[in-house]
């Protein structure tokens, strides 16, 4: 199992990482609100439901409702790979009842879950408070020991490539994967950047991507057209 690869489910995106990343990983998907995160999870989990490997999405950010939603407008039945167990979620409410991960890591043993999504890292700020550190890299360290595949998504206040700035937590992961929108005139184009995946040899350029009905697309063989020195 040690060796063993794994897609992200995101098309262009596993091509860019010529067959996926090994199984046991930490990775950091970060952004500005709107660029596709939870999207980038949720795919993520769908695609891990598809082989048959359960999986476990805590969230602090959404309701139950409005993820069912989401995943309804991509064209994902999230309630019927719930039903099937293949996918968990658990909502973490900030305001309500008292955060902790042991129900999560309770729901990964329970259904033997491979991948688990944690919608946002703030849940450990409230979780850990002034140990936010030390909590995340203890809950990092578990992930590996359990052998699963760990996304975490966190916000980025930049929306601008140029100008985002690297957080403590962004030095903890095997991988940090950014999403961002790029100004060019009146128009914005959503873009990817794998800024780092430890022990991989990745493209380290700028890529459009779609998100459609059909979900999340890296547009692998072309160049942002925000990017582009023509003017159009
Ligand atoms: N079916 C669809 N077709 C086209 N675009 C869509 C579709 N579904 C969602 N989107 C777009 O994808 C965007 C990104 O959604 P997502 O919820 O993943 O963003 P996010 O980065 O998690 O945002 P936040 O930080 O607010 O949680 C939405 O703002 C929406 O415009
Ligand atoms: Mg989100």
């Amino acid at each position: 199992m040690k060796d063993e690869r794994i897609d992200l489910g995101i098309p262009g995106l596993d091509k860019l990482l010529k067959g996926g990343i090994p199984r046991v990983n930490t990775i950091l998907v970060t952004g500005a609100p709107g660029t596709g995160k939870s999207i980038f999870g949720l795919q993520f989990l769908v695609d891990g439901a598809n082989k048959k490997e359960p999986g476990v999405y805590v969230t602090s950010e959404e309701s139950l409702e409005s993820i069912n939603q989401n995943a309804e407008s991509l064209g994902i039945n999230l309630e019927e790979l719930e039903k099937k167990n293949l996918i968990s979620i658990i909502p973490q409410s900030v305001t309500g009842k008292i955060l902790s991960l042991e129900e999560p890591l309770k729901q990964i043993r329970k259904n033997k879950a491979r991948r688990i999504v944690i919608d946002s890292l703030t849940m450990f700020e409230f979780i850990y408070d002034k140990d936010y550190r030390r909590g995340l890299i203890s809950f990092l360290t578990e992930a590996k020991e359990l052998g699963i595949t760990l996304l975490a998504i966190s916000e980025n206040f930049s929306s601008n490539i140029s100008d985002m700035v690297f957080k403590e937590e962004d030095f903890l992961f095997d991988g940090l994967i950014l999403l961002f929108k790029i100004r060019k005139g009146a128009s914005f184009e959503r873009c990817i950047h794998i800024a780092k995946m430890r022990g991989e040899n990745y493209p380290i350029n700028i890529y459009p991507l779609t998100i459609t009905k059909g979900g999340m697309k890296i547009l692998t063989d072309q160049i942002p057209f925000s990017l582009s020195e023509k003017e159009f």
